[in-house]
């Protein structure tokens, strides 16, 4: 009975090492082709893109009401730059974030903040929120739907 038990065990045992458990996942890809392959991969596409531009738009929001408007121009910049380089690895959302963003309530807001009236800097920030679903429901995923944040995700004020 022992020695079936063990057995069992050894040959589980096996199995569970038959797989690499290597973490050199790049460098132990051979060709150069298939590294570059792998790294574009992991890049990932708009998704990831937008989670960046979703926790900028957090920022965004707070430096806002903490009328922090260098931090409020900072980020917008850098949701710019993200979907600059989202556009680069997904050309296809390039037309809708031209149109509906970067050539538009990017540079409403952009004005708009350099005032420093909060009144109109509120109404604007409507706008780009409204801009921001405009385009998720021009490319089908309506059902992404951008709220006014009610808790920071930075520790930054
Ligand atoms: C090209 C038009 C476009 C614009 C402009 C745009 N988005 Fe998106 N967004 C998308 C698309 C497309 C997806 C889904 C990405 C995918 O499936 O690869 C998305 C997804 C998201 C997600 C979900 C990310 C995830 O995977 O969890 C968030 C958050 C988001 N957008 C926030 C925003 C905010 C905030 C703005 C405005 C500042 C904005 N988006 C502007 C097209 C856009």
């Amino acid at each position: 009975m022992r020695i079936v038990l063990l057995s069992i065990l050894f040959i589980g045992t096996l199995f569970a090492n038959s797989y690499s458990t290597s973490s050199e996942w790049l460098m132990d890809t051979n060709s150069t082709q298939e590294k570059f392959k792998k790294i574009q991969k992991q890049f990932r596409g708009f998704d990831l893109a937008m989670v960046e531009v979703g926790f900028r738009f957090n920022s965004f929001y707070f430096a806002l009401k903490d009328k922090n408007y260098p931090l409020a121009n900072y980020q917008l910049d850098k949701i710019k730059k993200a979907i600059i380089n989202g556009i680069e690895r997904r050309p296809k959302r390039k037309h809708n974030s031209n149109t509906l963003f970067l050539d538009t309530q990017y540079k409403n807001m952009k004005d708009t903040l350099a005032k420093k009236d909060s009144k109109k800097i509120w109404q604007e920030y409507n706008k780009t929120k409204q801009s921001c679903n405009i385009c998720h429901v021009a490319e089908n995923v309506p059902f992404i739907n951008v709220v006014n944040p009610k808790y920071r995700w930075q520790p930054i004020k």
